[in-house]
């Protein structure tokens, strides 16, 4: 069997991933090491818990007494575990740089020592390259962060990058861009906007509406990790985007529209500080790997507006019952209406 860490399993994308492993990979035996922060849920992990070939831990990466010997005694490493909404590295980043920084440092320093590892695949963002106003970034660009989310994620992704040229670390950087799908926390903008329109509650559109984001349906990511840890290039990195550039107001039109709500629920509100105008990946590197996205943009925005519409006992709970999230609702928003 090949022993599999997935670090932020219980998150959006990691949850995803786990849920793809168990069932596509017959010889992988997983272990999630989730910390459970706000944005990470068993909730999310509800079919797979009990899986014979998956198991379940509790635990923070920078932990090393707990994610070391899970590291050490790994084939392969799929590190998704991060602090990842940009709003909330504005408004404090210290949990970014502890987790995405210093979490990702522990994880490196381990894998050091891990004598079978094969692969460490480091899940960073497109959002390294910072703002694109033409054209499309490239894995050879120069780096150019500018919030402190996309900071601490091109620290972790360079940190990386270091281990493998000095150690031999055989650590694979994937960039991929926005990602959407089921089991998404509801303060991304798609499901936030899907839960807040189910519930005829205004939708708060950033600034103007004109950003540019790539969407990339979260099985096509799976899909991509799956074949980077077969065929990636140990050192190098690889974008992943789903070639679906739309900016923010006909997403949230398309939103509304799928969910027959009317286009007044859309409220423009103060914009996000130091909001990247535009994100787009060239992902040419990737298709000369074979990969290619499989989920058209319409169907995918469908049926995620579809899984939230059916799937309110798992979203209700965060919106109706947590004051955390109700608190940081009115900290995020009341400010900027
Ligand atoms: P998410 O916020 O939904 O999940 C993050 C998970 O990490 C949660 O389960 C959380 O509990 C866990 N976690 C946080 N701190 C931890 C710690 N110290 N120790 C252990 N676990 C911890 O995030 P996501 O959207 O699923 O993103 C996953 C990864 O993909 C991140 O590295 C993110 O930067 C990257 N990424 C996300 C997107 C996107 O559009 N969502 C796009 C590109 C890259
Ligand atoms: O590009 C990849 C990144 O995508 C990931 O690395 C991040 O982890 C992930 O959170 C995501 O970052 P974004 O900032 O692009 O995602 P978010 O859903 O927060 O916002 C998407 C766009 O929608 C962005 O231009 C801001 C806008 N927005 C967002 C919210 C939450 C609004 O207009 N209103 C909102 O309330």
């Amino acid at each position: 069997m090949v022993e599999v860490l997935v670090t932020g399993g219980a998150g959006f994308i990691g949850s995803n991933f786990v849920r793809y492993a168990l069932e596509r990979r017959q010889d992988w035996r997983v272990t999630t090491l989730d910390k459970l922060t706000y944005a990470g849920r068993r909730e999310n992990l509800h079919d797979v818990m009990d899986h014979p070939r998956h198991a379940f831990v509790q635990g923070d990466i920078a932990d090393a007494a707990v994610s070391t010997p899970l590291v050490e005694r790994s084939d392969l490493v799929v590190h998704f575990a991060a602090e990842t909404h940009v709003d909330r590295s504005i408004m404090a980043a210290g949990d970014f740089i502890r987790t995405d920084v210093e979490g990702t440092f522990v994880l490196l320093e381990a894998a050091r020592r891990a004598a079978g590892l094969r692969r460490f695949i480091q899940i960073s963002t497109d959002e390294v390259y910072g703002s694109v106003a033409t054209g499309a970034s490239r894995e050879t660009d120069e780096l150019k962060p500018r919030n402190p989310y996309a900071a601490s994620k091109a620290g972790a992704d360079r940190l990386a990058y270091s281990y493998w040229a000095t150690y031999n670390v055989p650590v694979v950087i994937t960039r991929a861009s926005n990602n959407y799908g089921p089991y998404q926390f509801p303060e991304k903008v798609i499901p936030l906007f899907a839960t807040n329109a189910i519930d005829d509650i205004p939708v708060p559109l950033y600034g103007d509406g004109q950003n540019v984001r790539d969407w990339l349906h979260v099985d096509d990511h799976c899909r991509a990790i799956d074949l980077l840890v077969e065929q990636g290039i140990n050192g190098e990195v690889y974008n992943i985007g789903g070639g679906n550039d739309v900016m923010n107001v006909d997403l949230t039109k398309r939103i509304l529209s799928a969910l027959g709500k009317p286009m007044s629920l859309i409220t423009p509100v103060a914009d996000r500080p130091g909001h990247d105008r535009r994100y787009c990946l060239d992902t040419s590197k990737l298709h000369t790997l074979g990969w290619a996205p499989q989920v058209p943009f319409e169907k995918g925005l469908h049926d995620t507006v579809e899984w939230y519409r059916r799937n309110q006992w798992w979203w209700r709970p965060i919106k109706e019952q947590d004051p955390a999230f109700r608190s940081y609702y009115q900290a995020q928003y009341e400010r900027r209406t």
